[in-house]
């Protein structure tokens, strides 16, 4: 199977093409197999929204790694700052320099007034990790709030606070205090219910979760603007705002982990501005370098002013190549209008997508905002059995004609649509064809 000639996206031969297959068979000898299925590709380079391998097949690119390069892949004007920011120093831990402060100015720059502190890591669950920390230090309490199917890393706090079986199971307890609630996730409602009848029905269970597992020492609540790692599932309009306005009843703070919904993902900058939501915390990470590993959180400065000196600190966090970086990215994000653009080819993305759904067999949910969509596909469309087989069947389907896809999801059956925001309107409109086109070779 080939990809026809038409637009940017072709394959020549099987996959892996014979260059990847060397490379797989060496890998598979010296590390560890334990990451997700994925395309049998080696890629080499990539540019905007485009992926060549090492065979030189070339591919439309639809998981951004993993929601990470929203400016695109090596953005030229990214890779220049990180050129420049590395011929002059690469490393100096908690002494200060120049690209630190100016990461520090451009992302608070960006971010709502109340949130006026910030601190870098390297990784999303270093700064969920952090998060966590202040909310019980602020508080003086252990219990953290968080929801069913909700991810925050593989770090303890973050599988904790986490409603997934996948990075929990075979450790043993987790930190005490977690307590979890259900999240609306309305395609397979917990309560047999729809948006439109049941009043969000999860929200009297995270009172009733709270009252008959607390042991009255309430930290604060963790959650996803929507589920990211469990399927991309979308809370109903106004779930967020009661959530917070619950935890704002209950004194406890309030954390929104944005580390793969910001950064224009959702079409505005952050996820919390759909619902003018005013966190206490905010736990960044993915977007913010484009690529490059940071991380970092936001607060409120009474908030994150409970640490004193010494208290919190990353080897890696602020080096002054991740911090050109996070300067490059707010720049490029602003200049390019990505936030705008990806809300104007999430309409055309969500136009088609219906439309294909419509039309498959397979397609049982099609949901999303701005350019992150979840594509649940079930065995049947009446009894909605996850079909995780041909989840993984399509993945390589779409490879073989030249789009990367890769799935997610509680069941292991949705496809995640997260293109580079940068993507042009052809790529966009070859892409869709390309997963029509794969739907109809199952
Ligand atoms: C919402 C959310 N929080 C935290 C993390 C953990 O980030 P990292 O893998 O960089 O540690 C992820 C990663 O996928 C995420 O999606």
């Amino acid at each position: 199977m080939s990809t026809e000639k038409r637009g940017v996206a072709c394959v020549k031969g099987k996959l892996p093409g014979p260059r990847s297959k060397e490379l797989f068979a060496r890998w598979r000898q010296v590390e560890a197999q334990c990451a997700g299925y994925q395309a049998s590709v080696v890629w080499d380079q990539g540019r905007g929204a485009v992926v060549t391998d090492v065979d030189g097949n070339t591919f439309i690119d639809w998981t951004s790694g993993v929601l990470v390069t929203n400016v695109g892949h090596c953005h030229p004007r990214l890779v220049r700052a990180i050129q420049q920011a590395a011929e002059k120093l690469l490393n100096n831990y908690e002494c200060l320099n120049v690209p630190r402060v100016e990461a520090a100015e451009a992302l608070i720059s960006v971010l709502p007034p109340h949130l006026d502190k910030c601190f870098f890591f390297s990784t999303g669950s270093e700064a969920v990790e952090a998060a966590t920390r202040i909310m019980k230090r602020k508080s003086g309490h252990f219990e953290i709030v968080s929801f069913y199917g909700g991810f925050h890393g593989r770090t303890y706090a973050g599988l904790t606070a986490g409603g997934l079986p996948g990075p929990k199971k075979g450790y043993g307890p987790t930190i005490p205090g977690a307590i979890r609630a259900p999240f609306p996730y309305c395609y397979r409602c917990p309560f047999k219910s729809s948006p439109e009848a049941c009043g969000m029905m999860c929200l009297e269970f995270l009172d009733d979760s709270v009252r008959a597992n607390s042991t009255g020492s309430l930290a604060g609540l963790i959650v996803e603007p929507y589920l990211g790692a469990a399927g991309f599932i979308f809370p109903p309009e106004g779930w967020l705002k009661r959530v917070e306005a619950w935890a704002r009843s209950k004194g406890i703070l309030f954390t929104l982990d944005e580390v793969q919904s910001s950064y224009g993902r959702t079409g505005k900058f952050w996820a919390m501005e759909w619902e003018d939501l005013t966190p206490d915390l905010l736990a960044i990470g993915k977007g913010i370098g484009s690529s490059v590993p940071v991380s970092a959180i936001a607060a409120r400065g009474e908030v994150i002013g409970v640490l004193g000196p010494g208290e919190m600190s990353s080897t890696m966090g602020g080096n002054p190549v991740s911090s050109a970086a996070v300067v490059a990215v707010v720049e490029i994000m602003k200049e390019e209008k990505l936030a705008e653009r990806a809300l104007q080819m999430g309409r055309l993305f969500e136009r088609r997508l219906r439309a294909i759904q419509e039309s498959s067999l397979y397609l049982g949910d099609v949901r999303g905002r701005g350019l992150v969509f979840g594509l649940e596909l079930v065995k049947d469309k009446q009894t909605k059995e996850p079909a995780p087989d041909l989840t993984r069947k399509l993945i390589d389907v779409a490879a073989r004609n030249g789009l990367l896809i890769g799935s997610v999801g509680t069941f292991g059956n949705v496809i995640r649509v997260a293109p580079p925001l940068v993507i042009t309107e052809s790529e966009a409109e070859e892409s869709l064809d390309i997963l029509e086109r794969s739907l109809g070779q199952l």
